[in-house]
């Protein structure tokens, strides 16, 4: 490095001349100001305040000043330097308040506000419509009654008179569980039935069974190998055929509204003798439908009757099966399909809709909880 040159003057350096280093602090200090944002200050700070400011620059020339020189630049330089870092610390105090202050307004949740983001789930229409139909039979007397869907094979048929050989075990096409012995899917809730019939001492026995049940249908728009049954059985002594068209007729009046007739037709069930088919006339149209071609009935297909389901009075050798004296007590039970039930009832066309779990199809059932 070269000795200090006396005769230096500062003021003959460009960048230290006091005029300057005012213009470069009041430009400076104007950048600042003029900065609107915290970015926009980061690069008025690296322009102004950097390494490579012209401030910066400036301060580099002071060491090769003569010292009296030196004092007096580096004085000048130096309260430039401050004043131009306390105008950044200042206006990044204002900017960042004022951030602060914009994010709250622009972030504030009002937690008063109702929201239906997560809308409310409902019960399935089915478990409804069970439900319902369960507190129809509560309401007389009734108790509920549930049993296991993987049921052993003789209460699914021996007990319900249906030995190994009967034929009527091919009315109902059975799945089998693999590497089992004699223990099935059950394909009713008739065996619900006889394990209430077991589980009590001596009659009377009245209970309602809702429960899935399962055959070995192919899925289409009316049927499914899954699917969904009610059966009441009725065991006292001295019940008839009477108690149970009464009993059903104050159903069908208790789901479907006043004023709907009844009929019961011969059948077969082995587990039931007498049996019977039972219809009610069609809700929908009254009947007024049939021989009417002007005003055809979707839900009864104009046939004014709507089939509900099988019944009839328990079969004594049932009743033997499953401990009850036939000579002391007599019984009743019926047995339907609630899928069936809820696509007449709703006029839905195809019964996949009621197992797949779009909510457009349950959504217009209401919000039943
Ligand atoms: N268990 C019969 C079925 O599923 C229905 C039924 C029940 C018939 C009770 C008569 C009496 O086919």
């Amino acid at each position: 490095m070269s000795a200090p040159n006396k005769s230096y003057d500062p003021v003959e350096v460009e960048a230290l001349k006091p005029a300057e280093v005012e213009r470069m602090r009041d430009e400076a200090l104007a950048a600042i100001a003029a900065a609107s944002t915290l970015d926009e200050l980061q690069q008025v700070k690296v322009a102004h305040a950097g390494d490579r400011s012209p401030l910066a620059l400036a301060n580099r020339e002071i060491g090769a000043l003569p010292p009296h020189a030196k004092a007096d630049a580096g004085k000048r330089v130096g309260q430039a330097r401050g004043a131009v870092n306390k105008a950044l610390a200042a206006r990044r105090e204002a900017l960042e308040a004022e951030r602060d202050a914009r994010v709250l307004v622009d972030e504030a949740v009002d937690v008063t506000l109702p929201t239906d983001r997560y809308p409310r789930g409902a019960r399935h229409p089915l478990t409804s419509l069970a439900d319902r139909i369960a507190d129809v039979f509560t309401a007389m007397g009734y108790s509920v009654a549930e049993g296991p869907e993987v049921e052993a094979e003789w209460l699914n048929f021996d007990a319900l008179n249906m030995g190994p050989d009967h034929p009527a075990r091919t009315m109902q096409d059975t799945f089998f569980l693999k590497d089992t012995d004699s223990v099935v899917l059950r394909t009713h809730t008739s065996p619900v039935q006889i394990r209430s019939m077991l589980a009590t001492s001596e009659p009377p026995v009245y209970v309602v069974c809702p429960g899935r049940v399962f055959r070995t249908d192919e899925l289409d728009a009316t049927h499914s190998p899954v699917f969904n049954q009610v059966e009441l059985l009725a065991v006292d002594e001295g019940l008839t055929m009477a108690d149970l068209k009464g009993t059903l007729d104050h159903m069908v009046r208790a789901l479907f509204g006043e004023g709907l007739a009844t009929r019961l037709r011969p059948s077969y069930f082995p587990f039931t003798e007498p049996s019977a088919e039972m219809d009610m006339v069609c809700f929908a149209c009254r009947g007024e439908s049939v021989g009417n071609p002007d005003r055809p009935c979707r839900t009864c297909s104009s046939e004014g009757w709507i089939e509900l389901g099988g019944c009839g009075m328990v079969n004594p050798r049932v009743l033997r099966a499953a401990g009850v004296d036939p000579e002391r007590y007599s019984g009743f039970a019926f047995g339907f399909g609630i899928d069936r039930m809820l696509m007449f009832r709703h006029n839905v066309e195809d019964m996949r809709d009621i197992f797949e779990g779009d909510v457009r199809f349950t959504l217009p059932f209401g919000m039943e909880i």
